[in-house]
């Protein structure tokens, strides 16, 4: 059941729930889920062995409801037709051009979708938020809909909340499911419609209900707030290297605080993913456009300060190799976002080899997860150089004992678990001496790589 909703987020999709009888299995009276995508390759991959996206756990539940609950297609307007429920997951990205560029959200696939689902929606559909939108998109979408479709629609804000690299199960044990409607009959049979489809697995107890504007507002100071607990914490290990203070044991000891709590307080090489970022943008967006510059203000520094983790990293290893990197070869562990993805949207990486690359460094990269056109996209995008011009600079690898051969100094720059368990002694064997090690994470053991003779920097540590 589950799957219907973020695995889709990343291309124009929407996907249709609906209960009765499904068409491949007419004894099944169970809510069966059509996800629809105009992208072609994009639902081959959705219906082959090779799932377009890498999720621990997700292929297991696809081959298992595949045909059965859960169908693939590339045929929009049959899905429209069909669903009772239209979840719209598009993409909804910071807009790049015109008004708010590089703050407000770009809601063009969003009024694509509605006005496609206005054109050929005969019966009543619950229209449902999936993507993350600004506040007050619930009603432009209902001005498109009502005034384009021929039928009734309820507009409902449902937020996703899960992360990546842990979607299943966050999906399958939600913290809690957030639903915001119109107060209106309609709109209020609508969150109960929804609601009976989450209450299949999720206790009722952890279904909100809320008004629109609270549960668009909500994804947004959710986003916003889980970020600034990175840029505090990162801005603390700033304090600490300046101090000697070990930023790990600073968060350990806040973090045994009830009200203030463990989790979101991992020091990092700053943060990334395709939502923190582009979601503080759209708030500072819209606290600007109702006149409340303070407020806006308060919320950028999160991004700001993100910025200058990466740049501080970066100085670092400057620095620590005698003030240039040119002609020296760096091995970057990890491109990804973060573990367990292959996603590199807003990647540290990718700002930490564009600074590499300006400073004519060689950078030799390593990923498990992430696809070499990927990084090469990445690299080109944020380089504006042409794919030639990086190569020269750039080299991938297959593994991390490659990326490191002849290297000056490695640097982590994603959490991937392979990285704990590599043997340093025969990596260092290879590298250039002395052997540096910029550990971007926090995850090494820090101790044991002195001994070996490593020079360790590491985020917030003493030295
Ligand atoms: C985030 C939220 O956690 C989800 O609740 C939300 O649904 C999702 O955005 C979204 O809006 O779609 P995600 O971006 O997948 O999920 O990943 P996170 O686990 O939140 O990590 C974001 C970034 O912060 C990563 O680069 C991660 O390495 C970094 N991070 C996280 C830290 O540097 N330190 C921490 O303690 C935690």
């Amino acid at each position: 059941l589950p799957l219907c909703l973020r695995e889709c987020l990343d291309g124009v999709v929407s996907g249709g729930s609906r209960s009765g009888p499904c068409p491949s299995a007419p004894h099944l009276h169970a809510p069966f889920f059509q996800i629809v995508d105009i992208s072609v390759p994009r639902i081959a991959a959705w219906n082959s062995d090779e799932l377009p996206i890498y999720e621990p756990g997700l292929d297991k539940v696809v081959k298992a409801c595949r045909g059965k609950n859960l169908f693939f297609s590339t045929d929009l307007d049959q899905g429209i037709r069909d669903a009772d429920i239209i979840f719209v997951a598009v993409n909804t990205p910071t807009k790049k051009v015109g008004l708010g560029a590089g703050r407000a959200a770009d809601l063009t696939y969003w009024e694509l979708a509605a006005r496609r689902i206005a054109l050929v929606a005969e019966t009543p559909k619950v229209v449902v938020e999936k993507s993350t939108v600004p506040i007050n998109t619930a009603e432009a979408i209902s001005a498109v809909l009502h005034g384009a479709g021929k039928t009734r629609f309820d507009i409902l804000s449902n937020p996703e909340f899960l992360a990546e690299g842990t979607a299943m199960t966050d999906l399958d044990n939600p913290d809690r499911v957030l639903i915001g409607g119109s107060m209106s009959e309609s709109g209020q049979a609508a969150v109960a419609k929804l609601a009976d489809v989450y209450a299949h697995w999720v206790p009722r107890e952890r279904i909100l209900t809320t008004n629109v504007w609270s549960s668009e507002l909500s994804k947004l100071v959710a986003n916003s707030f889980l970020a600034q607990r990175v840029s505090s914490i990162n801005a603390v290990s700033a304090i600490c290297e300046a101090s000697g203070a070990d930023v790990d044991e600073v968060a350990r000891a806040v973090g045994m605080d009830s009200r203030i709590g463990p989790k979101f307080l991992k020091a990092s090489v700053g943060f990334g993913g395709s939502c923190f970022q582009k979601d503080i943008l759209n708030l500072v967006y819209l606290c600007q456009s109702m006149g409340l510059p303070d407020v806006a203000e308060y919320f950028h520094s999160v991004v700001t300060m993100n910025d200058r983790q990466k740049e501080r990293f970066v100085s670092r290893i400057i620095h620590g190799l005698f003030n240039t990197v040119t002609g020296k070869r760096i091995a970057l562990l990890g491109f990804a976002f973060k573990k367990d993805t292959g996603d590199t949207r807003e990647s540290a990486a990718i700002e930490i080899c564009r600074r590499l690359i300006e400073e004519r460094a060689s950078v030799c990269i390593y990923d498990p997860k992430v696809e070499a056109n990927q990084i090469w996209m990445d690299l080109t995008a944020a380089t504006r150089l042409d794919r030639t011009e990086v190569e020269k600079y750039v080299t991938l690898c297959d593994s991390a004992y490659e990326a490191a051969a002849g290297a000056h100094a490695l640097a982590v720059a994603t959490e991937w678990d392979e990285f704990k368990g590599l043997d340093y002694a025969k990596i260092q064997d290879g590298m250039v001496k002395p052997s540096f090690l910029f550990d971007g994470r926090n995850v090494l053991d820090h101790g044991a790589l002195r001994k070996l003779g490593y020079i360790v920097y590491a985020i917030g540590k003493p030295l």
